[in-house]
């Protein structure tokens, strides 16, 4: 089973992700943990250019393309092959990210962006994608509280995030049968209680 969590940056994907990773390992359920972009060690050093807030001159399409070169390297030697194990593969973001980001919030025409999700991923689907909904605003009111640097993704404005925010739900929208939609603004215990429901469920576990 392939889960992803797709949402704003502080909606609380990284909290939720390593709480259902916890959950199913006391469970004794292989699971494995991963972040996009990033991964393996190749993906790891696209990571870094991406993010790497001196690289201004950095085109859209060049962004997009290294998403995917990150996100095909970790399907190829990751994702799969711990799929065909039987793992659970949880991953702190995927193609919807693309997507929502360099497509709804960018510059990047819906259409090509899917097509290269599907080349770039071999055609893998998430069987569950878990959207933590949180509004930009709510979102930047946890970044403020954080208050470290911000990497070049993050350096952005409101009115981009709310492009991106409402592509989330428009992605969330014509997937609605891999798509668990959980509003950010509930306690992380709520929200990892819900996600559990609907991962038992699935994995047609009884707890
Ligand atoms: N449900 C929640 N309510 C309040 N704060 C939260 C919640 N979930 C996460 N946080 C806090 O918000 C910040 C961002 O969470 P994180 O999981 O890193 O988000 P993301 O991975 O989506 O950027 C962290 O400080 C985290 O503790
Ligand atoms: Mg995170």
């Amino acid at each position: 089973m392939f889960i992803t969590f797709e949402g704003l940056d502080f909606s609380g994907k990284s909290t939720q992700a390593k709480m259902l990773h916890e959950y199913l390992k006391s469970k004794k359920i292989s699971s494995v943990l991963l972040r996009e972009p990033g991964g393996t060690t190749i993906s790891e050093k696209v990571r870094e250019i991406i993010l790497d807030r001196e690289h201004i001159e950095m085109t859209p399409l060049t962004e997009f393309m290294l998403f995917s070169a990150s996100r095909s390297q970790l399907v190829s030697q990751v994702i799969k092959p711990h799929l065909k194990k039987g793992f659970v593969v949880i991953c702190d973001r995927y193609y919807d990210s693309s997507t929502a980001y360099q497509s709804y919030g960018g510059k990047m025409e819906l259409k090509q962006v899917l097509e290269v999700n599907d080349i770039a991923t071999g055609g893998l689907k998430p069987d569950m994608t878990i959207l933590i909904d949180i509004a930009p605003k709510a979102a930047f009111s946890r970044a403020n509280l954080r208050g470290n640097a911000k990497d070049r993704m993050e350096n952005k404005n409101l009115a981009y995030y709310n492009k991106v925010y409402k592509g989330f739900k428009d992605i969330a929208n014509r997937n609605k049968k891999r798509f668990v939609v959980i509003k950010g603004s509930l306690t992380i215990s709520e929200i990892h209680n819900s996600i559990i429901e609907k991962v038992n469920k699935k994995l047609k576990i009884n707890y």
